[in-house]
């Protein structure tokens, strides 16, 4: 898709990075991860990545803003509008924490009604990347690590990640190659949290607490293992050694596990009530 004058304007205005042009563009107003001189070169690797079989999501037109780039020592930004292929599917929520300040007053019943939503469609979002076969998780792995080959890597937010049941998982947002790119110990935790995102949602105040109902807690282990069993495999095929996916993993799986409380539904307001309660007393 080509750039027309009216989507630059667009793309100019837009609040936005992101608006959806229709199910297979996108367009950005963004800044790009290098220097002016060097976009083209940028553009291309991810075209070429793409050839090859990675998934990724490439740029179809763009103009650069003028007057727009910048230089932080060696790294440089430049701004622009872009159209680019629209990554299927859903990324992962960016903030797994409610927090409850000791200074406010709250509607427990609402606290507790919209944690338990953004924790069942955490678990449903686990569930449904775990719809996938085992190749999906041999291809995500794979195509992170072998894109270095053409002079970028991922930048491993979990949201520049879009996972799909029939695309798998596609790349967005890649970066230049950094020193930490062909730092192959890192990619274990890179893919959990590429899978898994920040974790699992919860309540955060002086005493943070998972508290989770029990059918809820169930649901969310079972794709948890799964998953998690996925991405072993996936690992030991893409030949990590086993320490290295073991650290990997146990450092999210640590993050998730510790402090959870089973609480029944009715109950949920409650128990915040007086978890905050309690953090209302130590001021
Ligand atoms: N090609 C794309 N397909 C679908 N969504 C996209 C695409 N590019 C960007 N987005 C959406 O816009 C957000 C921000 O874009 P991104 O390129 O990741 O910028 P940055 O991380 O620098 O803020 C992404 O997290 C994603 O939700
Ligand atoms: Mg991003």
């Amino acid at each position: 898709m080509k750039l027309t004058d009216e989507l630059y304007e667009r793309g100019k205005s837009q609040k936005s990075i992101c608006s959806v042009i229709d199910d297979d563009y996108v367009l950005l107003h963004k800044k790009m991860p290098c220097s002016d001189q060097d976009l083209d070169k940028y553009i291309k690797s991810i075209l070429d990545a793409k050839k090859e079989g990675i998934k990724m999501s490439g740029v179809t037109d763009y103009r650069l803003i003028p007057g727009t780039t910048h230089t932080f020592g060696s790294i440089s930004y430049t701004s622009g509008v872009f159209i680019e292929e629209r990554a299927k599917g859903i990324s992962c929520p960016e903030n797994p924490c409610t927090y409850l300040s000791a200074k406010k007053e709250y509607d427990y019943d609402a606290v507790a009604n919209d944690y338990l939503t953004s924790l069942t469609q955490y678990i449903e979002m686990l569930e449904y990347k775990n719809s996938s076969p085992q190749g999906t998780y041999d291809k995500l792995v794979s195509d992170i690590t072998s894109i270095i080959n053409y002079g970028i890597c991922i930048d491993p937010k979990p949201t520049n990640f879009f996972y799909d049941k029939k695309e798998g998982y596609t790349i967005i947002d890649p970066i230049p190659i950094n020193k930490y790119a062909n730092d192959m110990e890192y990619y274990p935790h890179y893919v959990m949290t590429i899978v898994f995102g920040y974790g699992c949602p919860y309540i955060s105040g002086n005493d943070t607490k998972r508290l989770i109902p029990e059918d809820l807690l169930i649901r969310l282990k079972n794709a948890q293992t799964a998953l998690i069993n996925k991405i072993i495999l996936a690992l030991k095929k893409n030949n990590f050694d086993d320490k290295n996916i073991k650290d990997g993993v146990s450092e999210t799986l640590n993050l998730n596990s510790t402090n959870i409380e089973v609480v029944d539904r009715n109950d949920l307001s409650r128990c915040i009530q007086e978890m905050h309660a309690k953090q209302k007393s130590l001021l």
